[in-house]
C-alpha cells in the first residue's frame, strides 16, 4: 500500500502549481533568511542578541531541509532562478546590517517573519484541498516558529521610538501584523484552518 501511494505521489507529482511555486519559493527564502541572520548576528554587539539571532538562523536552515524533504517526495526540484535570486538577496542583506544601525534589522527581520507564518498555513491548506495531510503537522510547526521569530523581533523593538513611524509606513508593528495567530491562544494542528485565510 505505501508503495503504491509513493509510485502515486511521484508520478502524478504535485498538480498545484500554486503550491508547488509556493514550495520552491519557501526553499530559497529560507536561504535568504538563513543568510540575512548572519550578518544580523554578526553586527549585533549585544551576546545574548547575537546567541538567538543564530538560533533563530539555524531555525531557518532547518525549515529549508524540511522543505526539501516534502518537494523531493513529489520529485518536485528546486528553482534555479529562485536559488540565485534569494541568493544575492540574502547576502546583500547580510552586508547591510553592518550599515543600517541596529534598528531596521530587528524591524525588517520582524516584519519577513510575519509574513513568512502565513506562507506554512497557506502550504497546508493547499495541500489539504489535494486530500493530502501528512505534511500538516510539520507545516503548523514550521508556521508557529516563524511566529516565535516574528515576537522575538518585536519584543526587542516594541518599545522603541521609532516603531510608530515605521509601523505607520510599512504597515507591520505593535498593532499590524501579516497573520492572525496568538501564541498565548494557539489552535491545534486539527482546528488550525481559520489561520491566514484570506
Ligand atoms: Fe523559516
Ligand atoms: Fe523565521
Amino acid at each position: 500500500m505505501t508503495n503504491k501511494i509513493t509510485t502515486l505521489k511521484i508520478t502524478m507529482g504535485l498538480p498545484h502549481t500554486g503550491l508547488v511555486d509556493l514550495l520552491k519559493r519557501a526553499y530559497s527564502a529560507e536561504k535568504a533568511a538563513s543568510f540575512a541572520y548572519q550578518g544580523h548576528a554578526g553586527s549585533v554587539k549585544n551576546a545574548e542578541e547575537k546567541k538567538a539571532i543564530k538560533q533563530i538562523e539555524r531555525d531557518e536552515w532547518n525549515h529549508r531541509r524540511e522543505v526539501f524533504a516534502i518537494m523531493a517526495a513529489y520529485d518536485v526540484l528546486p528553482s534555479k532562478y529562485y536559488e540565485l535570486r534569494f541568493h544575492v538577496i540574502g547576502k546583500i542583506i547580510s552586508a547591510s546590517c553592518y550599515v543600517i544601525g541596529w534598528f531596521m534589522p530587528f524591524y525588517f527581520a520582524g516584519r519577513l517573519e510575519s509574513g513568512n507564518v502565513c506562507e506554512y498555513f497557506r502550504m497546508k491548506q493547499y495541500f489539504n484541498s489535494l486530500g493530502i495531510h501528512e505534511h500538516d503537522k510539520i507545516l503548523y510547526e514550521m508556521g508557529m516558529k516563524e511566529k516565535e521569530h516574528e515576537v522575538y523581533f518585536l519584543e526587542k523593538i516594541k518599545a522603541n521610538k521609532l516603531l510608530p513611524f515605521f509601523e505607520k509606513y510599512f504597515g507591520w508593528g505593535n498593532r499590524e501584523s501579516f497573520n492572525n495567530i496568538d501564541l498565548d491562544k494557539k489552535y491545534p494542528v486539527e482546528k488550525s484552518d481559520s489561520y491566514c485565510k484570506k
